[in-house]
């Protein structure tokens, strides 16, 4: 029996959040340069998202390029912001017929206006979409995101508009980038590495997670199927005990 068909259709993870390692390691392996495994991890989004709208999934977050990645040599950052925001342009067509939203965190700022613009008419042509929320990761970090938030919220305080005895964790969550979206159910790793490299680190408070040796441009829907899975067999307990949860 493969994967897919061992997949409870009552207990499919809302979000599923991905961190998509390894294009570079799959292209050396077939003696190509770095580009190539990017292109082709361009294809592993194309499949995945299909397969979530399958299952589904209401939101699939992808960690494409982390505030980190802006250290790579300058030729493949440009590359890199290049393929991301064509791919993004070319797929609108591809999202509306199925009834995807397109979505966008990360600091925007620190793009070119070329590809601002391009997801900015990404998410304004897809925004009527109410299946698959798709939520690219792009410019971002997680350290980023809270010290923007802080920022934020310490202005609200300065002016009066907010006192601090009213800061709780959801005041916090609706000031992250991905205010009103559900906290991941299953966050997965593709490429054998078992860190999280500032990748949503309030919101992964209790997702459970996954790590797969994979690499990026080799995940399809049988991997999907297969973390989804071992996912199912799981006890999410959230601090309480395995009686409380099975009452
Ligand atoms: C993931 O693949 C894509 C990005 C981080 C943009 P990598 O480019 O990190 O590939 P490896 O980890 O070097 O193999
Ligand atoms: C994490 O991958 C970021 C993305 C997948 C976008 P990296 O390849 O940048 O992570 P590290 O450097 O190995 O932690
Ligand atoms: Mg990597």
């Amino acid at each position: 029996m493969t994967y897919r068909e061992q997949i409870r259709k009552d207990r499919i993870p809302r979000h599923i959040a991905i961190i998509m390692d390894g294009n570079g390691r799959w292209a050396k392996a077939r003696g190509k340069e770095r580009f190539f495994g990017h292109q082709n991890g361009v294809l592993a989004v194309d499949k995945i998202t299909v397969a979530c709208v399958e299952l589904g999934v209401e939101y699939l977050t992808l960690y494409a390029f982390s505030t980190e990645n802006w250290n790579r040599p300058t030729a493949e950052v440009d590359f890199l912001m290049d393929l991301m925001s064509e791919a993004i342009k070319k797929y609108i067509e591809k999202a509306c017929k199925n009834n995807v939203r397109l979505l966008v965190i990360g600091d925007m700022s620190r793009l070119t206006d070329k590809s601002r613009n391009n997801l900015n008419e990404a998410m304004r042509l897809t925004e009527k979409n109410d299946g698959l929320k798709l939520v690219i990761a792009l410019s971002y970090s997680s350290r980023w995101e809270i010290v923007d938030a802080v920022k934020k919220i310490a202005e609200k305080a300065k002016s009066g508009e907010l006192d601090p005895s009213q800061i709780d964790e959801d005041l916090v969550s609706n000031h992250l980038t991905t205010a009103g979206i559900p906290d991941p159910d299953l966050m997965i790793r593709t490429s054998g590495e078992y860190r999280i490299s500032n990748f949503l680190m309030w919101q992964l408070s209790y997702s459970e997670l996954y790590f797969t040796e994979t690499l990026w441009p080799d995940f399809d829907e049988e991997e999907l199927s297969k973390a989804i899975v071992d996912y199912q067999k799981r006890e999410r307990r959230f601090g309480k005990t395995s009686e409380q949860i099975s009452k």
